[in-house]
């Protein structure tokens, strides 16, 4: 089965064409960082714009790399949130037309789930039941993940996700956006001793088995220390080791605490602040320590990409997770989400728990 995934939810246009049988077909992506950087952060009416002007032809693309014809696709999976509403309604109006188009269905798919699902794009990938630890600029949650659309929330932050703390870390030390990627590698020179961070909501993991997380107390810590210490550069880079080191200690002790809460061995990492090294490094060698092994995306499909969300589609599709079933292409399943008149919506919030 040929699918086709469409990702629109943020700054990047993410295509992609999996083919369930033979695995990813072809993927393009489009990212808009330089285009939001002057602002020093994401505007969502630029990001729909740019979202129009690049959608069709990355298609076009993936569709000529992949050799493959639309006729061919037998399903279109698309993004139809969490994200801006604006750059959503892009992808989701743009699949829905081809659906109606081509008379197959459009797939409506939870951008978690994409990057929940994203290491099984490896060629190693983990096999469920798992404990998947999802942190991005918007999320930080740890979920038991028994198959797919079976998800368990075991703990969320309760204030900042973790990238959204890099982001605004590096803001602070002056860094631009997207400030994660730059923040870890100013880390990479600094001293991770030098300061002393607080771990919020770590001792109260050990007290009570608590799995929720807290960063804008650390974001605070950093901004008073800054304020107090004015730090010269190579001062800079050990506030930003002993940010990073403080975050990537809350992100390890959980994991391992979920896992063993669980009973499970294996840890799937997903979403864009997995690509971070050091956490990494230090997920590996507890999870090593256990008897246990982390499974991560490859770093391009760490962050925002059209893969996952092909990727998905084509497991709901396989799994069976059937809702209405579409009046033009019958011969297919559509899932929940797809309506036989191509009626659609977004949905900006969208609570992965939620969805069966
Ligand atoms: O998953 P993603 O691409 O988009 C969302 O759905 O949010 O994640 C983007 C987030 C940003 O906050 C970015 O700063 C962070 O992931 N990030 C990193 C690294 N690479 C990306 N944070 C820390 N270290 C990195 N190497
Ligand atoms: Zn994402």
């Amino acid at each position: 089965m040929l699918i086709l995934g469409i990702e629109t939810s943020c700054d990047e246009t993410g295509i992609a064409l999996y083919d369930s049988e033979r695995g990813l077909r072809a993927h393009a992506l489009h990212s808009q960082i330089e285009m939001h950087q002057e602002y020093g952060g994401v505007v969502p009416e630029l990001a729909s714009r740019d979202h129009v002007r690049r959608v069709l032809p990355l298609i076009r693309q993936v569709m000529r790399t992949a050799g493959a014809r639309l006729e061919e696709i037998d399903a279109v999976a698309y993004t139809q949130g969490p994200g801006l509403a604006g750059a959503l309604l892009v992808g989701t109006s743009v699949a829905n037309a081809l659906g109606f188009a081509l008379g197959i269905p459009a797939l409506g798919i939870h951008h978690l789930e994409g990057h929940l699902l994203s290491p099984l794009l490896a060629s190693n990938p983990p096999q469920f039941p798992f404990v998947a630890l999802l942190v991005s600029g918007g999320h930080t949650q740890l979920m038991r993940v028994a198959a797919v659309g079976q998800y368990e929330l075991l703990g969320e932050t309760v204030d900042d996700a973790a990238g959204e703390a890099f982001d605004k870390t590096a803001n602070l030390l002056g860094l631009g956006y997207p400030g994660g990627p730059a923040l870890a590698q100013l880390a990479g020179q600094g001293r991770a001793g030098r300061y002393k961070l607080p771990r919020p909501m770590l001792e109260q993991m050990h007290r009570t088995g608590n799995l929720d997380f807290s960063f804008s107390g650390l974001k605070t810590a950093v901004l008073l220390l800054v304020r107090k210490e004015a730090p010269d550069a190579a001062g800079k880079s050990d506030v930003a080791a002993s940010f990073q080191e403080a975050i990537v200690d809350v992100l390890t002790a959980k994991s391992m605490y979920a896992l063993e809460q669980t009973g499970l061995t294996q840890l799937v990492v997903a979403g864009g602040v997995g690509a971070n090294r050091r956490l990494r490094e230090r997920l590996d060698r507890a999870a090593a320590e256990r008897g246990c092994r982390v499974f991560y995306p490859e770093y391009e499909f760490c962050t925002d990409n059209g893969a996952m969300i092909a990727l998905a589609g084509a497991l709901r599709l396989g799994a069976g997770l059937v809702g209405a079933k579409l009046a033009v292409g019958a011969s297919l399943l559509a899932n929940a989400s797809a309506t036989p008149d191509y009626a659609f919506s977004v949905k900006p919030r969208w609570d992965l728990s939620t969805m069966a």
